[in-house]
């Protein structure tokens, strides 16, 4: 390959940052941290994370800091949408609060519920003492002490590290009563238990939610939160991620697999590769001892990058090899202009 074409370029890049690696979080550095005070330091911020940002991204993070606002993330599977909220945690040293979204999620699983058992027992026991102060019985077992406190009423609650980082992922998932619900708590993070009163958040906590788009997410609730579309990253930055992520694999492996998988992207497949099997992809060419892309070890390998047997089909053996002979022609072409 000519020097000075892309690949040589990409792999020098990644060469040249392996060198700044930024510095790990330490295991005990868990104190909580001041919320960035600019784009910069949001920046900063994620790279200490080892999250690999563009400018968009933390701008508008750190706009949803400042403004106190929900972070609403969109965008295709594996472009690093849950992870933001798990780098947030760790380097604002917040606890993470995350609730899975599913089909037919409730209140009962997301916010809270009554401890039925614990107070059944406490109605036997008082029965058993002859204890008939039926109006006390009933505010002692639905007071605090027999409360299940799930993801939503405990991300209100006060937490040492201060306003936990509250995840709701993949939102799309769950039916719209549950979405307006969510709405209402989003609002005045606050909830009302019938039995016990309002229970609200002594400081708003941080709040980062995620949608995959398999529907769209009613206006009110995108209206109070910031949003943001977490697209492909460029080859560069992918670049960057695979530095950060996956370290061990050789330079121009990295260069060359950045280049394939961003190709790849292009093609008309059921399910394109996101950043998590470009990450999978180079720590299994590694393992394989590989130092540069061939057809076999594409063909051998395309598992960890494509997940559905018609798309495998489509680019295994002659497309593959005709792919990866397109992305070294039209790196070098593009490294002579
Ligand atoms: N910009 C990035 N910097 C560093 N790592 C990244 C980045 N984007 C993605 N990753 C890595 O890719 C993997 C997948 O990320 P993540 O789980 O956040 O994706 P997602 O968008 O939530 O996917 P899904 O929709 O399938 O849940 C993680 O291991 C994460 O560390
Ligand atoms: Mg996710």
């Amino acid at each position: 390959m000519r020097p000075g074409s892309l690949p040589d370029r990409l792999a020098a890049r990644f060469i040249e940052l392996s060198g700044t690696c930024p510095n790990a979080m330490s295991q005990n550095d868990s104190s909580p941290r001041a919320l960035p005070a600019d784009v910069d330091e949001t920046l900063a911020l994620l790279e200490a994370g080892h999250y690999v940002a563009d400018r968009s991204l933390s701008t508008v993070l750190y706009l949803s800091l400042a403004l106190g606002r929900p972070l609403f993330l969109e965008g295709e599977a594996g472009v690093g949408k849950t992870e933001i909220a798990k780098v947030l945690a760790e380097t604002l040293g917040r606890d993470l609060i995350r609730l899975q979204c599913y089909e037919g999620l409730d209140v009962a699983s997301a916010v809270y519920e009554w401890d039925y058992p614990r107070q059944m027992i406490e109605i036997r026991l008082a029965e058993a003492s002859g204890d008939r102060d039926r109006g006390a019985l009933q505010s002692d077992i639905f007071s605090e002490r027999f409360l299940l406190s799930r993801p939503l009423l405990n991300a209100l609650q006060p937490h040492d590290a201060g306003p936990p980082v509250l995840l709701i992922d993949e939102l799309d998932r769950t039916d719209e009563p549950f979405e307006a619900f969510l709405l209402e708590v989003l609002s005045d993070y606050q909830v009302t238990i019938p039995e016990l009163g309002t229970i609200k958040a002594p400081a708003p906590p941080i709040v980062i939610i995620t949608s995959n788009r398999t529907r769209e997410i009613h206006d009110a609730l995108k209206r109070r939160c910031t949003y943001h579309w977490l697209d492909y990253p460029s080859a560069e930055r992918e670049l960057e991620i695979l530095r950060v992520k996956a370290p061990g694999t050789p330079a121009r492996l990295s260069a060359e697999i950045v280049g394939f998988v961003q190709k790849l992207r292009e093609t008309d497949l059921f399910k394109l590769p996101g950043v998590a099997e470009t990450i999978d992809w180079a720590d299994a060419l590694t393992q394989l001892d590989k130092v540069a892309l061939d057809p076999d070890s594409i063909d051998n390998t395309i598992g960890v990058l494509l997940k559905y047997q018609d798309d495998i089909s489509k680019i295994q053996d002659s497309e593959a090899a005709r792919l990866l002979d397109d992305v070294k022609q039209e790196m070098a072409s593009l490294g002579a202009a």
